[in-house]
């Protein structure tokens, strides 16, 4: 089976009352981490690629490694840009063999965004590639635009009928309250998602497909595991699981997990060092690291997205 598009998959996960996971991609050792959970559970799935894992890895080899993970699986598989921040980048990923890309142009006006939006769409949509947008800004960091707690937006809910109609995006990023990173919360308070808003959204939008970022949990196991083994990570506080599960039985049909999997990878991987000190050969750290992201994965297709069998 070749790379395919999201479309079928959202259609089915809105009708169905869960969501697809749109993991992030950086090497080789994530890419077998979540593909042999999603075939071990028949996941269908979304691999995403940041602009900054394009600049880590190279597109090319970020490409071969979803191909042989769709070959080795036979699963549904999506190939998605992440966060692209302008036509170029997004035209590239098109042309390079994405299926999916987003243009994230959140950050401007609203005018803006929709003029934007609009041209990677006409583009994308006459090579058979689809398009997420975004409107309203998530705190946090993604690769170089830094957004502060304050300067973050809920989206306006009266808003997305025009900017869906205008741009003709197929699926909407919307900001409900989840942020980019590990430190999502202020330690002390009560993590809540602004469901009010998404339900609002959905009611304007019926049956259109709507995104989650920044949806980690920020598992505490894996801060532990950084913290007694020379890490520092103090006040890390995710998105809690069963406000996803709730999302992904409404409209939200992509919840967006990247941190988890690096929490997971550094924990375990400190953690060894911590009992290997003397060890070298990079196989041996790599593999509990692609372990534990298996774990994790498997955990999420099955308790928070009720994706598996839906492959
Ligand atoms: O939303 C951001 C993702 O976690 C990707 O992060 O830009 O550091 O690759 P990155
Ligand atoms: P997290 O930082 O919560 O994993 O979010 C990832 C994301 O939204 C990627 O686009
Ligand atoms: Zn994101």
């Amino acid at each position: 089976m070749p790379l395919v598009t999201s479309r079928e998959m959202f259609q089915k996960a809105y009708n169905g009352g869960y969501a697809i996971g749109a993991f992030n991609v950086n090497n080789m050792e994530i890419v077998q981490g979540i593909t042999e959970a999603a075939a071990e559970v028949n996941a269908p799935l979304i691999l995403q690629v940041s602009k900054g894992a394009r600049a880590y890895a190279n597109h090319t080899y970020l490409i071969k490694l979803v191909e042989a993970a769709v070959i080795e699986t036979g699963l549904p598989i999506v190939l998605h840009l992440d966060h692209g921040d302008s036509f170029e980048t997004c035209k590239s990923c098109i042309d390079g063999g994405f299926t999916s890309v987003m243009i994230d142009a959140s950050s401007k006006p609203f005018e803006e965004n929709i003029a934007l939006t609009r041209q990677v769409v006409e583009y994308a949509h006459d090579r058979g590639v689809v398009v997420e947008a975004e409107l309203g800004t998530l705190a946090g960091i993604e690769d170089e635009v830094k957004v502060s707690a304050e300067d973050s937006s809920y989206t306006r809910p009266e808003e997305v009928e025009e900017f869906v109609s205008r741009t003709g995006c197929d699926s909407l990023a919307i900001a409900i309250g989840t942020s980019h990173g590990a430190y999502k919360f202020k330690p002390g308070t009560k993590p809540q998602l602004r469901f009010d808003v998404l339900e609002e959204v959905a009611r304007r939008l019926p049956g259109f497909p709507i995104v989650l970022h920044g949806s980690s949990s920020v598992p505490q196991e894996f801060v532990k595991m950084i913290n007694e083994n020379g890490g520092n990570m103090p006040g890390a506080i995710g998105v809690p699981e069963d406000q996803l599960r709730h999302a992904a039985s409404l409209a939200v049909c992509k919840i967006n997990i990247d941190s988890d999997l690096r929490l997971a990878m550094t924990g375990t991987i400190r953690k060894y060092f911590a009992e290997h000190p003397a060890d070298f050969d990079p196989r041996q750290y790599l593999k509990p690291a692609r372990a534990a992201i298996k774990e994790l994965v498997r955990h999420k297709l099955i308790d928070v997205l009720g994706c598996d069998g839906k492959a």
